[in-house]
């Protein structure tokens, strides 16, 4: 395993990329190709940056990407990469260049806690809350590639960007430890909409009269 490590490590300081994720964007992009040249790209959960210069290169200098974290990322990142220190659930279109999206990335994770189902949910509560974001943010057509720790909740995520998507599929590159929970959900072709199945409780239910028994009687009971 240390061995797997090394190397993407090692070709990340070769190949002058700020970390090793960079090879997991390539490879998915490699094989499902969600990034295309002049396209306007979201990175959300950009830093250091690896995801910005992977995307920057392969959009061109037509396109344009908008990295966006809670941490302040270094400059020095291409010229069509603007960046932004921000928490992704508290920003508007406006503030990431005001126009739909032709793909968002989400590399975002919660800050690990060493309790796994915990960190699960809170990793499930990022992507269903960036999900919410969609219709809004992504154009239709586009697509959408999201990281996820697996747990429980991982089969209804991905049921519900597959409710959003002509695709929506797990993946785990190669350049992600094998030990490590994290998938990739890759979406393709969105259709707009937003995904979420109303929770029963959220139903508008025909109001009925309260039975005998419930709650202050009336005059009529
Ligand atoms: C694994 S790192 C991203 C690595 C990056 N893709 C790269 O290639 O350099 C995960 C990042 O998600 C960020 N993050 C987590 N929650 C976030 C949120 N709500 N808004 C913005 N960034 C967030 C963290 O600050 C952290 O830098």
């Amino acid at each position: 395993m240390k061995e797997v490590q090394d190397h993407w490590f090692k070709l990340a300081k070769e190949e002058g990329y700020r970390s090793r994720a960079a090879y997991k964007l390539i490879d998915i992009d490699d094989r499902r190709r969600v990034l295309r040249r002049g396209a306007r790209v979201l990175d959300a959960g950009a830093a250091p940056g690896s995801w910005s210069q992977v995307a920057a290169a392969r959009i061109g200098h037509k396109g344009v990407v908008f990295a966006v974290d809670l941490t302040a990322m270094d400059g020095g990142l291409p010229e069509n990469v603007h960046r932004l220190q921000a928490d992704l659930r508290e920003i508007t279109l406006e503030d990431v260049g005001g126009e739909p999206f032709d793909a968002v990335l989400s590399d975002m994770a919660p800050k690990t806690t060493g309790d796994p189902t915990g960190d699960h949910f809170q990793s499930v509560r990022l992507c269903d809350d960036l999900l919410d974001q969609m219709p809004a943010w992504l154009r239709r057509g586009g697509n959408l590639v999201m990281k996820v720790f697996e747990g429980e909740n991982y089969p209804a995520l991905v049921k519900r960007a597959a409710r959003m998507f002509e695709e929506a599929k797990g993946y785990k590159p190669r350049a992600s430890r094998a030990e490590s929970v994290e998938m990739f959900i890759v979406c393709t072709g969105f259709n707009g909409k937003n995904g979420r199945v109303p929770h029963q409780s959220d139903a508008i239910l025909p109001k009925r009269r309260p039975s005998k028994g419930w709650g202050t009687p009336s005059a009529q009971d």
